[in-house]
């Protein structure tokens, strides 16, 4: 909070002295969804390397609120988030502004970031399978879509379909499959749940280990989470279960991305694509995504050991622009099929 009125404080200094040389003042203002200890690190080395100092507000939920009522006159110069449909609805708001990088365009696969130069993804995370060790075999798993036989009955745990990445995956299914697939799909998850949508994704882990499903759907980075967690009831959880990569013969895992985009009232635009260009580097993108079990977004990085565990799925070719344009089906589908 003390933060926040520092770059309040800042911007409106920045906004009354519209000296050239105090414009050029050699930092950069960031809103993050991101945790500190996740970034921190990277970014003192970022302040290290290049001089450019970085203040952060971390937050929590409302960011995307608070960008559009300060407008123009927005502290931030950048944003950090995750999930394609929070970058894409930032877009959306008209909030940020395109850039073009060719250290960018070289560091990321187009498919992770927006063609049009609005936002860039920083780490991948799939969402995937977990199954019940002693009650489900894997050769019994194929495809998300499989999940929606009658024959999974009483046995899925998921969380609520106001989550973003469950909105991402069925968007995903959409720009796939189209609607009419897709919302046949959601309908059977709906109707083979073992309880009502509830918690986050390391719940449905918790859940299936409990012995309340057999399946569990969530994000790769809370099993690795839990797998080295310290809390014992965690860690034995993840041991209950083991991950599955679901349709690994046709299109692949879904994945999401966490990203980056410079907004549209930057005052400091060339340090925040300095900065979106580190987070990219061979140097952040390692610390970055091993810090949060994630996948760099770069090809050929290091992948964390905990991760590289979990084998070498094949991932989801399709451009997350195309996934982000089925966001407002797929919520449309969730409502009509009863999935709460
Ligand atoms: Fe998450």
């Amino acid at each position: 909070m003390r933060l926040a009125k520092i770059l309040v404080t800042a911007a409106a200094v920045v906004t009354a002295l519209s000296s050239p040389s105090f414009a050029k003042a050699d930092e950069v203002n960031l809103y993050s969804y991101r945790q500190e200890k996740l970034i921190r690190p990277i970014l003192d080395e970022f302040e290290k390397d290049t001089g450019v100092k970085v203040n952060v507000v971390f937050a929590k939920k409302g960011m995307l609120e608070r960008l559009k009522s300060e407008g123009m006159n927005s502290p931030a110069d950048a944003i950090l988030t995750v999930d394609i449909s929070r970058l894409a609805e930032h877009k959306e708001a008209g909030v940020l502004q395109a850039i073009s990088s060719e250290e960018l365009n070289s560091n990321i696969p187009a498919q992770y970031r927006d063609p049009e130069g609005f936002w860039y993804g920083l780490t991948v995370r799939s969402r995937v399978v977990y199954y019940a060790k002693d009650r489900v075999n894997a050769t019994d798993l194929t495809t998300y879509e499989d999940l929606a036989d009658p024959k999974w009955k009483g046995k899925i745990c998921i969380r609520s379909s106001s989550n973003v990445y469950n909105q991402s995956m069925l968007a995903a299914m959409v720009a796939h499959l189209g609607e009419k697939q897709a919302e046949e799909w959601a309908a059977g998850i709906a109707a083979n749940m073992a309880r009502k949508p509830q918690g986050g994704d390391r719940d449905q882990i918790k859940a299936a280990a409990a012995g309340e499903c057999d399946i569990a759907i969530g994000n790769t980075y809370y099993y690795g989470k839990m797998q080295t967690s310290k809390d014992a009831e965690q860690k034995s959880a993840a041991e209950k279960v083991a991950i599955f990569w679901p349709n690994q013969d046709g299109r692949g895992a879904h994945v999401n991305i966490s990203g980056a985009a410079v907004t549209k009232a930057a005052k400091n635009k060339e340090n925040a694509i300095k900065l979106i260009e580190f987070l990219s580097s061979d140097k952040a993108q390692q610390f970055y995504a091993s810090s949060n079990f994630e996948y760099p977004v770069k090809p050929g990085i290091e992948i964390d050991g905990t991760v590289a565990a979990w084998g070498k799925p094949k991932f989801d070719a399709i451009g997350l622009d195309k996934v982000a344009d089925k966001q407002a089906d797929a919520v449309k589908i969730f409502d009509r099929v009863g999935w709460r």
